[in-house]
């Protein structure tokens, strides 16, 4: 699919927006592995992200995020890795692999995790989702991060998990 086949493919965006989902339906068309970033961090520290914010702060998380993206580099090759929304801001993420933004609004994100079967698991688990406007306000600060940083970028609202992956597809592929 991708000229270089050993290149990952590195999926960036606002939380919410089906970094995750896309990742694992995008593994079953390619038959390339899956990665998360936050499921990485969860494994390496034995705890949940909602309890690393809660406990030793945002700081540490970003810095397990560095840490994280270090390994990745160093040791993963041919995958797809799904990160979590601020993993734009980690020095090396260019050098992991190819990065392609799922764009949506901030009204449509919002609207799509509220109409969930598990939105209040969903809004629990994510600490920068308890206040909305903040959550707006920092979506509007890294719009422009991840649109620079994007090799490739998807509109994804309203679409299927499966149309999107077919485009990333068909657009690694040209
Ligand atoms: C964060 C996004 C989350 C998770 C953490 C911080 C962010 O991942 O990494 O709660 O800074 O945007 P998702 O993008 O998968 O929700």
């Amino acid at each position: 699919m991708c000229a270089d086949k050993n290149k990952n493919i590195v999926l960036i965006g606002f939380m919410g927006v089906g970094k995750g989902r896309t990742a694992r339906v995008l593994a079953e068309k390619t038959g390339m592995y899956a990665l998360d970033c936050d499921d990485l961090i969860e494994s390496f520290s034995n705890n949940k992200i909602k309890r690393i914010f809660r406990d030793e702060g945002e700081q540490a998380f970003r810095s397990l995020e560095r840490k994280t993206a270090v390994w990745l580099e160093k040791n993963v090759t041919g995958s797809i890795i799904s990160t979590g929304g601020g993993f734009i801001n980690v020095p090396n993420i260019r050098d992991i692999g190819t990065i392609v933004y799922l764009h949506s609004d901030f009204d449509s994100i919002i609207k799509g995790i509220e109409n969930h079967p598990n939105a209040e698991k969903k809004i629990r688990k994510r600490p920068l989702l308890q206040n909305l406007e903040a959550a707006r306000k920092l979506f509007e600060s890294r719009l422009p991060i991840y649109r620079d940083l994007a090799e490739i970028e998807i509109y994804v609202a309203e679409r299927s998990l499966n149309r999107v992956a077919e485009e990333i597809v068909e657009r690694l592929a040209r």
